[in-house]
C-alpha cells in the first residue's frame, strides 16, 4: 500500500508525531510504502469558500496543498496525526482538512483507507469524545475505510513517559496493516 501520514501538531518531535513515527515503523516493516506530510513546514491557507473548485476542480490558492492533494490522490491510505486541541482537532490538521474541499468529490470515490492517531494531555473519559465523533463522521462523509485508531491520553510535556504504551500500540497497527 502507499499510505500518506498527516502530521498536523506544530512540534516536529511532539507526543503526536512520535506516536507516529512508530506506526510508519510497522508500516514500513511490514513492506508499505510511506510518505509523511509535517504540516508545520508547508504553506497551507484556508479553505476560502469561493467553490471555483466545484469540489472537483483546481484549487484557486498556490500554495504546499496541490502537493498533499497529489499525494493523498495517489494514496491507498491516509493517517491523520493530530494533538487534541480544545477538545477537537488541531488547526494546523483541520485547515489541510478543510482543503480537501477542492477534491472531494474525486476523493468519496476512492474508498481511501484511514487512520487515526491522536494525543492529548488530560486522560478524561470524555478527552476524545470530540475527535472521536469528528473522525467518524469524516470518514462517513468522504467515504473513508477506518482501518484503526491510536487514542493516545495522558501525554502532556511533563506526562510524556505515558507515550510509550501508545507507540508500542501504534507499531502493532502499522505491522497489522
Ligand atoms: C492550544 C492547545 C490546546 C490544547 N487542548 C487540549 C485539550 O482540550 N485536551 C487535552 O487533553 N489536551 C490539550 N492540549 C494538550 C495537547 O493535546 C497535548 O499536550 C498533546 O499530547 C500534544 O501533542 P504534540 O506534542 O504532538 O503537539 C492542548 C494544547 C494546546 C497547545
Amino acid at each position: 500500500m502507499q499510505i500518506t501520514v498527516i502530521e498536523g501538531s506544530p512540534h516536529i518531535k511532539g507526543a503526536s508525531s512520535a506516536i507516529a513515527q512508530r506506526f510508519v515503523d510497522g508500516a514500513t516493516e511490514a513492506g508499505h510504502s510511506v510518505d509523511v506530510v509535517e504540516v508545520v513546514r508547508l504553506k497551507v491557507g484556508a479553505c476560502r469558500a469561493c467553490n471555483a473548485c466545484g469540489t472537483s476542480g483546481p484549487c484557486i490558492q498556490q500554495d504546499d496543498m496541490s502537493g498533499i492533494r497529489s499525494k493523498i490522490m495517489s494514496s491507498d491510505m491516509v493517517v491523520f496525526v493530530t494533538p487534541v486541541y480544545f477538545c477537537g482537532f488541531s488547526a494546523q490538521l483541520k485547515t489541510v482538512i478543510d482543503r480537501f474541499y477542492s477534491f472531494s468529490s474525486n476523493l468519496r470515490t476512492r474508498g481511501t483507507k484511514a487512520v487515526l492517531i491522536a494525543s492529548s494531555a488530560d486522560k478524561e473519559d470524555w478527552t476524545m469524545d470530540a475527535v472521536r465523533i469528528q473522525y467518524d463522521s469524516l470518514c462517513r462523509y468522504l467515504n473513508l475505510q477506518d482501518c484503526g485508531r491510536i487514542l493516545a491520553t495522558g501525554c502532556g510535556g511533563a506526562d510524556a513517559a505515558s507515550a510509550v504504551r501508545f507507540k508500542d500500540e501504534a507499531y502493532q497497527l502499522g505491522k497489522s496493516l
